[in-house]
């Protein structure tokens, strides 16, 4: 079984990293990359997400991206309500669920990120968290992707441990059977094996790795079980 590789670079890379990307993977890969938006014009021959996306579809929205516009790109994937979005960008749950339902009127498929916060975490707050999360950001119906990435394991080398995966993702599953779940946060060469194997993992949500193609390589060498 091919697992996903989802490549977050953030607001990093260049051409440069693009033509790298180019040169290792086919499009028939599991590989998504969400350069910044600047990147998705360029004919890369990879499948291509977005890292944001704005809910209305035209209009005086100065610096913003719509759906339609992605899907002229070919973009098929858009992160919707990444953490950072959530803490630098101030979109709440509403404002998520939005941009979900936008992106899928224009078949892209949103790839929704949840998770707790350190404190919440260690307040064992958890399933709580993510449950609100759910409620509050998933639109109506099916055809979106969900990612776990919990915001303390973001970009920190810290990861939940393989039981804590293992127990939210047997959560996920149970209320979207049919749904492909991501786990991100500090995956990298050397843990990504142990992570495709949980069960309900579909996939990996890559940042920092991301960056180095021969880290995404080992990632994606490990994606297939
Ligand atoms: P890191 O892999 O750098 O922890 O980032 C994860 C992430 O935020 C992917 O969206």
């Amino acid at each position: 079984m091919q697992k996903w590789v989802v490549a977050n670079w953030k607001m990093n890379g260049s051409k440069n990293l693009l033509n790298e990307y180019k040169n290792a993977f086919a499009e028939s890969s599991n590989l998504i990359i969400c350069p910044p938006f600047v990147y998705l014009g360029e004919p890369a021959g990879l499948k291509l997400g977005a890292q944001n996306i704005y809910q209305q579809p035209k209009g005086a929205y100065t610096g913003e991206v719509s759906a339609q516009m992605l899907a002229e790109l070919s973009v098929k994937y858009c992160l919707i309500g990444h953490s950072e979005r959530r803490q630098y960008f101030h979109e709440a749950n509403d404002i998520v669920r939005a941009k979900a339902e936008t992106c899928l009127r224009a078949a892209i498929t949103p790839i929704i990120c949840i998770g707790e916060t350190l404190e919440q975490y260690e307040a064992h707050q958890t399933t709580h968290v993510l449950e609100k999360q759910l409620a509050e950001c998933l639109p109506n119906g099916t055809g979106f992707w969900v990612a776990y990435e919990p915001v303390w394991a973001i970009g920190t080398g810290h990861t939940p441990t393989i039981d804590e995966i293992t127990a939210v993702h047997l959560m996920l599953r149970e209320k979207l059977p049919s749904t492909t779940l991501l786990y991100g946060g500090s995956v990298n060469g050397d843990n990504a094996a142990a992570i495709f194997a949980i069960n309900n993992v579909d996939g990996a949500l890559v940042g920092g790795a991301s960056l180095d193609v021969k880290a995404v390589e080992k990632i994606y060498n490990h994606a297939s079980l």
